[in-house]
């Protein structure tokens, strides 16, 4: 892993940019990855600036989100593909068919995790996949304990999770319990990950990634046998507590 420490959370916005307004501009037909949550919201934000002064343009790019929650329709201002279309999308030049955020709501998800897989190998895989990390190590949706060979599924929430998503519900309860994600295999198949680690809440999980041994108890961990990652993180990520 190529580790680049930045100051704070906008230095390291600002690496992401430079390095997925670089991709998008030398690929012919950019496919890239995205995540949700806090931590890429200044890179979204950094693109659109760059959009509108003309740098960037996302008319051939194609996009997949990494998850969703399981019964959330798109017009759910908590579900993922709200979420993309408000950070992002909307602001952008992207053609809305060529961008895929699994449907929490397909009345059957085992075939709409199929269709995800699917349409990730038509577009000949993802070419740089953004990232965030869970507390727990998690990627994507994909908790402790998730096998290395999954593939894009349905997966059952941790509490940990739920509780440190439950910051944008009106109240736990609202919080989905289920997702669907794509699998560590899925994100591992990516030709480039970009993964952003910002804030002290995420700093046992830095430390856990950088020193820890690769396990599926800390799904993270696999990114270290991945030969084209960087990572983006800022000092209050490395406190060591
Ligand atoms: C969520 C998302 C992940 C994200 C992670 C961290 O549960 N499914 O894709 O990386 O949690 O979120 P945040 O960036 O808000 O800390």
């Amino acid at each position: 892993m190529n580790v680049i420490k930045v100051k704070n959370y906008d230095e390291m916005s600002e690496k992401a940019t430079e390095l997925i307004v670089n991709r998008i501009n030398t690929l012919e037909n950019p496919v890239l990855g995205l995540a949700t949550g806090s931590t890429p919201e200044g890179l979204y934000q950094r693109i659109i600036k760059k959009y509108d002064q003309g740098e960037v343009s996302f008319k051939n790019v194609t996009t997949f989100n990494l998850d969703e929650y399981v019964g959330l329709d798109k017009d759910d201002s908590n579900s993922y593909y709200y979420f993309m279309k408000e950070k992002l999308f909307r602001h952008v030049d992207i053609a809305m068919d060529h961008v895929h955020v699994p449907n929490g709501v397909a009345s059957d998800l085992e075939k709409e995790c199929v269709e995800h897989e699917r349409a990730i190998e038509q577009a000949g895989g993802v070419d740089v996949q953004v990232l965030g990390i869970g507390g727990n190590g998690h990627i994507g949706f994909n908790e402790p304990g998730t096998p290395f060979s999954s593939k894009t599924h349905v997966v059952d929430l941790d509490q940990s999770t739920i509780q440190a998503n439950a910051r944008f519900f009106n109240s736990i309860d609202e919080v989905p319990t289920q997702a669907v994600s794509m699998g560590i295999e899925t994100i591992m198949n990516s030709k480039e990950i970009l993964l952003l680690v910002s804030g002290e809440a995420k700093a046992d999980a830095m430390a856990k990634l950088l020193n820890g041994e690769v396990s599926e108890d800390f799904p993270a961990s696999i990114l270290k046998q991945h030969d084209n990652v960087t990572v983006i993180v800022d000092e209050a990520a490395l406190t060591v507590a």
